[in-house]
């Protein structure tokens, strides 16, 4: 890590002694690391850091998800890792060390605040302050994907109500905490009613209990939109992984600089605070790089493990520096600013540490720890009745020129008498019966058996029922038992079911 030169005035008192373990990183890393920690150990001289190997070189020692197992113990033991941006190599079976951290720690809330420091950094969005509050362990990255025919591949959407009960009150417990006053929900529950539907469902239940937070709910591909044109209108918004992630990188986007976007993944346990940009290898060793994302992730960090007056000194100092006009090339953009490099803007921010910003409004973190302890993650409930009442059999058939209707009345000789065939569908779509000849149909078929008498679905009835599609020549791929709950469907209807 290099070394930074300043001057280091003394603050306050020390708070008390607190380790992080802190990894480097690739590229770039070193360098806003090495900058980084010279600022914190200047703002809060209680704080200690034990180094860890994350990346390239926990690569070539053989570790395939990019980190050793001292590693996690490390982070364990002290609860908070502040990261550098890692190279991850293409190929030979390696492993993104942040899915595999995520996933291994449980770090379920991705938070990525997205603010425009206008006029000091160029924006369109001057007034822009949103944080995105992103489901960081289920969705479509659980990583559960099948190719089931020649023609046909899926991945798997896992939606569960203890994961989305526990992301709804990280965000609205976020949000009351830091002042915040509006969250808005994105889904897209207009299409995936069970998945997204149960996300908002959620979202909807939890708002009821933070009546001083207003609450909407938007679907996601405008809600993107309006993200893009126009940010000022949110505040912190939760979303489910997959439009988390495309949707925070958007508003870091449209916020400004990425060199200055932080980020931070909690967990029950612990948490990760790193920048959002990567490791830059086309600026590494050069001392170009812009500190700003990592050390604006410190000051989340500091904030999480409740050194708030540590965070509130850098925080101010930070934004005292940019106003100063001490910039980094990529925030001096390609005007006739001055640019420094990444020393000498840690530098700066040192020298400033105790000022705080003239224009730019200034921070103050509260004493309190920012996240009151949470409730239980999950609403004790009675669980639903459960019945089964059919199965759904995805066959691979790649016969009498995909004719749905001959499937059709093989299907339905084969399913009598346990089971009456409620329709076939393709991609979704219904072909029979009474498809249209325009649907597009591929080798893969999703054949929806109903019980013939109510009552009778049982798993033996199923087994018997694919013994016989196999007997017959199918080739069933999958099956989806159909289940109500209370009553209700427990999947979706088919278009033109
Ligand atoms: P990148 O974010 O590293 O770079 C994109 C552009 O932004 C480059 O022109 C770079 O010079 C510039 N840039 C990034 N950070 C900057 C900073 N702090 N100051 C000034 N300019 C900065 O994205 P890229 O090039 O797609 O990825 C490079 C490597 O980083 C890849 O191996 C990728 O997998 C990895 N990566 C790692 C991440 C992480 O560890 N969290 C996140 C994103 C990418």
């Amino acid at each position: 890590m290099s070394a930074v030169h300043a001057h280091v005035p003394t603050l306050a008192p020390a708070p008390a002694p607190r380790t992080i373990a802190v990894a480097a990183g690739d590229g770039i890393g070193p360098e806003i690391m090495g900058a980084t920690l010279a600022v914190l150990s200047a703002a809060d001289p209680g704080l200690r850091f034990e180094p860890v190997t994350v990346g390239l070189e926990a690569y070539r020692n053989g570790a395939l998800s990019g980190f050793g197992p001292e590693v996690m113990a490390a982070i364990t033991r002290h609860g908070a890792l502040l990261k550098g941006p890692i190279t991850t190599p293409q190929g030979g079976g390696y492993k993104s060390v942040n899915v595999s951290l995520r996933k291994s720690l449980g770090l379920y809330a991705n938070l990525r605040p997205c603010v425009a420091y206008h006029p000091f950094i160029a924006t369109r969005h001057p007034a822009m302050d949103v944080v995105i509050v992103r489901e960081n362990e289920e969705d479509t990255y659980a990583g559960i994907e099948h190719r089931q025919s020649d023609e046909v591949y899926q991945c798997l959407k896992l939606i569960t109500r203890p994961g989305c009960e526990r992301i709804v009150r990280y965000a609205f417990e976020y949000a009351r905490s830091h002042g915040r006053r509006k969250l808005t929900c994105m889904t897209k529950d207009n299409i995936m009613k069970l998945t997204d539907g149960l996300f908002h469902r959620v979202f909807d239940e939890i708002a009821a209990e933070y009546p001083d937070l207003a609450a909407e709910h938007m679907i996601i591909d405008i809600g993107t939109a309006k993200m893009a044109v126009d940010p000022e209108r949110f505040d912190v918004v939760v979303a489910p992984n997959l439009y988390g992630d495309i949707l925070s990188d958007v508003a870091a986007e449209v916020a400004g600089s990425i060199g200055i976007a932080p980020s931070s993944n909690i967990g029950r346990d612990c948490a990760m605070f790193e920048a959002v940009h990567g490791s830059a290898p086309d600026i590494a060793g050069r001392d170009l790089a812009n500190p700003s994302g990592l050390l604006l992730s410190a000051v989340m960090m500091l904030v999480h493990l409740g050194r708030t007056q540590a965070a509130t000194l850098v925080h101010n100092a930070w934004l005292r520096t940019i106003e100063d006009g001490v910039l980094t090339a990529d925030m001096a953009g390609s005007g006739a600013r001055p640019a420094v490099g990444t020393r000498a803007f840690a530098a700066a921010v040192i020298d400033r540490l105790g000022q705080a910003p003239r224009k730019l409004a200034a921070v103050d973190y509260p004493a309190q720890p920012a996240h009151a302890p949470l409730p239980a993650p999950t609403t004790p409930r009675t669980p639903a009745a459960k019945a089964l009442v059919g199965v759904d059999v995805f066959v691979n058939w790649d016969r009498d020129q995909r004719n749905p209707d001959v499937l059709g009345r093989h299907l339905e000789a084969m399913g009598a008498p346990e089971w009456r065939l409620s329709l076939v569908t393709n991609r979704g779509v219904k072909v029979y019966p009474h498809g249209q000849a325009q649907t597009l149909c591929t080798d893969h078929w999703r054949c929806r058996f109903l019980a013939a008498t109510p009552g009778s679905a049982s798993p033996q009835a199923i087994a018997a029922l694919l013994l016989r599609l196999h007997a017959g020549g199918l080739d069933a791929v999958k099956t989806e038992n159909l289940y109500t709950f209370d009553g209700q469907p427990g999947y979706s209807q088919a278009q033109g079911e």
